[in-house]
């Protein structure tokens, strides 16, 4: 067997968590969940954002990881593995077209902060900055087809070459080192934000529940956003999962990826609501271009916010490359596995369809009159972002649930973690709480949406 078809193994516990967290904590953080928090009111959103991820996030999450596991194999060979014969491995299949299509869109907008961190790096927000500015940067950057393109067709090569190296190489390495960075970025730009004089109204828009606007939408939002955030519905996380040794707890490791996950989202939304409102000139509903907007504003609030802006954009970046290679991974894991195919046939192949299959969505931020006006960015992250992750956690909920069985199911989190306590509260959760919403908002989509 040639050595990158080996299957690796993470080297410890903690190089899991961190490279779960590296696939979770990226772009569904820093530019999704601000975008979405803007456009459904605020406050009531992130309150049932919060439960979303506790009661549902957190429930797929160890399951997947422990469908992981034990199968040892990636989403459709695991299928295949623990019910042979059936038609189970579609969810596979499912995810495996989903983490393309996902990662069309999302490496054109992990292009995006590459060329924000090139502005900062040339001067454009050098001195004041003002909300015409920022609005104007982004939108005659976002508006230049060629710009655009190569920002994105830099993300997808990277990406592919890290992944035809393979996992230990390409991801733990990348992972360790830089997440940490970022995080403290962010709690100092946090601090900033709330200091700036009117931040208020932004920490009351963010923080204080209008419960009369609760609705359907942002039911399917907050539950659509904790699975896009924590890289669930499609199979990413049974891929990470598989490499996990056998002695890992496997309860604590989930429990950690999703803290940290959605800490560093909610502090995403400490930075830019607070000053969104204590600098006027963008809505909170703007969309797309709602943090490449205010972003530049708190950096210009800063001292030495040049650099700092750089260095943001810079990290935020990687924080999106350890993203896409989880997104990646999936079709080139099964690829490898099922297909036996090298990593580097597999990685460039997927990689070459998925830039093909994101030009659309870089073009429809005003480069094409006809797909920006369609919103077509917007469609596709909706379509596979939300629904298409929530079939896949639906399914993912009955498998575990109903076909392979919650006794056998536990068996293997119990291998790490003999006391398993929240075992009654997580075969609940997966049997009836999990699939049971799901499957209304999914019921329900029309409606909603409207
Ligand atoms: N969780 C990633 C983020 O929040 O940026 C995006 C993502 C990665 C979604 C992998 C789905 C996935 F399988």
């Amino acid at each position: 067997m040639a050595p990158e078809r080996e299957r690796g193994v993470w080297g410890s516990k903690i190089a899991f968590i961190l490279a779960a967290s590296g696939s979770a904590i990226g772009l569904g953080n820093i530019w999704r969940f601000p975008m979405i928090t803007g456009k459904s009111g605020g406050a009531i959103f992130v309150f049932i954002y919060i439960l979303a991820v506790v009661l549902i996030g957190f429930t797929v999450l160890l399951g997947e990881i422990t469908i992981g596991r034990f199968s040892q194999k990636n989403p459709v060979g695991a299928f295949k593995f623990i019910k042979p014969g059936t038609k189970w491995s579609l969810v596979g299949y499912l995810g495996v077209l989903t983490g393309i299509f996902i990662l069309s869109y999302y490496a054109v907008i992990a292009g995006w902060t590459l060329g924000y961190f090139v502005k900062f790096l040339t001067g454009s927000f050098r001195g004041e900055i003002t909300t015409d500015i920022t609005n104007r940067i982004f939108s005659q950057f976002t508006s230049s087809p060629i710009t655009v393109l190569i920002y994105f067709f830099v993300i997808i090569g990277i990406t592919t070459y890290i992944i035809s190296r393979g996992v230990k190489g390409g991801i733990e390495r990348w992972s360790k080192i830089l997440m940490p960075v970022l995080f403290i970025l962010i709690i100092l730009l946090a601090i900033r934000a709330i200091t700036l004089p009117g931040a208020e109204k932004g920490l009351l828009f963010y923080l204080k529940p209008d419960f009369s606007k609760l609705s359907g939408k942002i039911l399917l939002f907050a539950i659509g956003q904790a699975f896009f955030s924590l890289s669930l519905g499609m199979g990413t996380m049974i891929t990470y999962g598989s490499y996990i040794s056998k002695r890992d707890n496997l309860v604590t490791s989930a429990g950690w990826v999703a803290f940290s996950d959605t800490l560093i989202a909610l502090l995403a939304g400490f930075i830019i609501f607070p000053t969104l409102f204590a600098i006027p000139g963008i809505s909170p509903g703007e969309g797309a271009g709602l943090v490449f907007k205010v972003l530049p504003l708190v950096f210009s609030k800063l001292p030495g916010g040049i650099i700092f802006g750089a260095l943001f954009f810079l990290l935020l970046t990687i924080a999106a490359l350890t993203s896409t290679i989880s997104l990646l991974e999936v079709p080139v894991a099964y690829l490898v596995d099922e297909k036996n195919w090298t990593r580097t046939q597999a990685a460039s192949l997927t990689g070459l369809i998925t830039f093909l299959l994101g030009i659309p969505s870089a073009l429809s931020t005003g480069a094409n009159s006809f797909l920006t006006k369609i919103n077509f960015l917007g469609w596709i992250d909706f379509l596979f972002g939300n629904i298409s992750l929530a079939i896949g956690a639906l399914f993912i909920c009955i498998f575990i649930g109903w076909i392979w069985g919650v006794k056998n199911a536990s068996k293997e989190v119990e291998k790490g973690n003999p006391q398993f306590k929240i075992k009654k509260l997580w075969a609940f959760s997966v049997r009836f709480l999990s699939p049971i919403a799901v499957l209304i908002i999914l019921i329900f989509i029309k409606t909603i949406v409207g």
